[in-house]
Parts: C-alpha cells; structure tokens; sequence
C-alpha cells in the first residue's frame, strides 16, 4: 500500500485503516482527502497502476470513510441503509461494504464521476456551485418518495439526545411546509459537480431521513454564503431550487442545526464512556 497526499495535513492513518486499504487495494494507493469536525477521515483508494491493465477496464476508485467508535457523527452502517434505499431515486454512491471493529466503524464506496463543491476550481464560479448545489437538492426532494422512506429527520428525533432545557430553547418547530426526503447535511462540500458547473450527485448521506424541506435549504443556502463568502449567492441557490425564501423557517432550521452540532461536538470533546 502507498499512502499519497498529504492533504489535509499531517493526517495520522488509523491502524484499522492500514488494515483495510491493505485488504481493499492491496499495493494501490491511499490518498487522504477529508477530516470532518467530530474525528471522521477519508481516503480515496486507487488500484495499483500495474493492475490498470486495458482488460478489464480498471476499476473506480472508491471511498473509505472511518468514523472512530468515539465520534459522534452518523454511524456508517446508518448511512450505509440510507444510501442503499436512496440510490434507486437519486445519484447517491453505490455501497461497496461496511464494517465495524473495536476502534471504530467504517464505509466503502464506490467512486462516482464528478467533484465536490467545496473544491478550489469552483472558487472561480460560485454562482453555478450555488444552483447546481440547488438543482440537486430539488432533485432529490422531488424524486425520494416520502412514503416509501424509512427513515426520519424531523425535530423530534433530532432533538431527543439534548438536554432538556437545550431543547426547550430550541423551541417547536413551525409548520411543516412540505414534507420531503431531506439530504441530511446539504453543506456545500457533500455535493458534486460535473465539469460543466451542474449537479452530478450527493454525497454522506448518514443523517437522510423525512423532514420539512426547510431543514436542507436553510442549511444549505447559509454554507453556500459562508464557503464561497458571497452574501448574494443564497438567491442563486434558491432560483435554483425554485422556492421564495422563507424567513422564520430558514431562522429555525439554522438555530436547530447549530444547537445539534454543539452538542455533537461537545459529545467529541468528552472523554470515552463519558456522554
Ligand atoms: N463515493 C464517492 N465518490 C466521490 N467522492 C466521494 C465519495 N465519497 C466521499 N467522497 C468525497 O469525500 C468527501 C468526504 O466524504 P463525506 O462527505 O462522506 O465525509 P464526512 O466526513 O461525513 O463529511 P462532513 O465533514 O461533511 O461530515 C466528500 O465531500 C467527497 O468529496
Ligand atoms: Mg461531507
């Protein structure tokens, strides 16, 4: 095995990590490309070029995201279903294997074409960053059937791990506006793009799930203004998606989000056993 890149850097690989890549590509190589914010790590896996023989074609690439069995991010066996059950309605990667030992739990995936738009080409264009990140949301909200999905992303569920007094402050959610299948973390990276600027598909799908669509577009539209540090592109993101702002929901789904994340995070800082 050859780990290339270094990016983000330093990046310590779990021995678990070793241990599959060993396993998944054998003397391909392993390329770090994301760290999250509560411990998770990705690595994009390469096939030996020796093995890219003309036939067969190569294989694609594919993603191993590691989640430590401390973090509080979404367990990958959760995404795992999701991404299963989504990929008949929507551009979703393709599951490849999923697993679990001592020290934490992870996520293979196969590679789909395209690249995030968190990636620095797309710094040169936002404005189709923000549409295509909109045109996808769309797409996946028209497309996922509500009755079919087994899966839940309303306030109820999202708050029933805080405290209670943290959810009192939250306060209730208002009126559902539309009931849809939310992407979960429609931030900005966890879109891809095809060359030309529009939506290719999504990507970390762990916390999908039915919830007002509310609870994606304003988490979406204040990424997009943060990441790309325009305040005007959250109208190009909502033209996009084809919706008139909706100012006290966006309001509530921001606050929601941010209380859950604190306390995600917090759950990080505390010492294992601990929370
Ligand atoms: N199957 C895939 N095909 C293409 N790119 C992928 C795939 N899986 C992951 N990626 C890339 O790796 C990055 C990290 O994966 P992912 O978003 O699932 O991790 P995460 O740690 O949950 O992210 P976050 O910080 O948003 O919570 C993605 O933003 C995307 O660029
Ligand atoms: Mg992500």
């Amino acid at each position: 095995m050859v780990v290339r890149g270094v990016h983000p850097a330093p990046v310590e690989i779990p021995d678990a990590v070793h241990a599959l890549a060993g396993w998944y590509v054998g003397w391909g190589s392993v390329t770090p490309v994301w760290r999250n914010d509560l411990g998770g790590l990705t690595f994009r896996l390469e096939d030996a070029p020796l093995l890219h023989g003309p036939a067969p074609r190569p294989r694609p690439a594919r993603y191993l995201k590691w989640v430590p069995a401390d973090s509080p991010c979404p367990d990958p066996f959760a995404e795992a279903g999701r991404l299963a059950w989504a990929r008949r309605f929507a551009a979703v990667p393709r599951v490849l294997d999923v697993g679990r030992g001592d020290d934490g739990a992870w996520l293979l995936t196969e590679e789909l074409p395209g690249t995030s738009a968190i990636d620095p080409r797309w710094r040169e264009h936002p404005r189709a960053a923000a549409r295509a990140i909109g045109e996808g949301l769309r797409l996946l909200h028209d497309a996922a059937p509500v009755a079919d999905c087994p899966f839940t992303w309303a306030p109820v569920a999202r708050t029933s791990a805080l405290p209670p007094e943290v959810r009192a402050a939250v306060g209730p959610p208002p009126p559902v506006d539309r009931r849809v299948v939310c992407h979960g973390d429609a931030c900005v990276p966890n879109t891809l793009l095809h060359d030309d600027g529009t939506f290719a598909a999504h990507v970390d799908l762990g916390d999908l799930g039915v919830a007002d669509r509310w609870s994606d577009l304003a988490v979406a539209s204040r990424s997009i203004a943060r990441r790309f540090q325009d305040p005007r592109l959250p109208a190009e993101f909502f033209a996009a998606y084809g919706v008139t702002p909706d100012p006290e929901r966006i309001d509530y789904y921001r606050r929601l989000w941010d209380v859950v994340e604190r306390h995600r995070k917090r759950l990080r800082q505390q010492p294992r056993g601990a929370a």
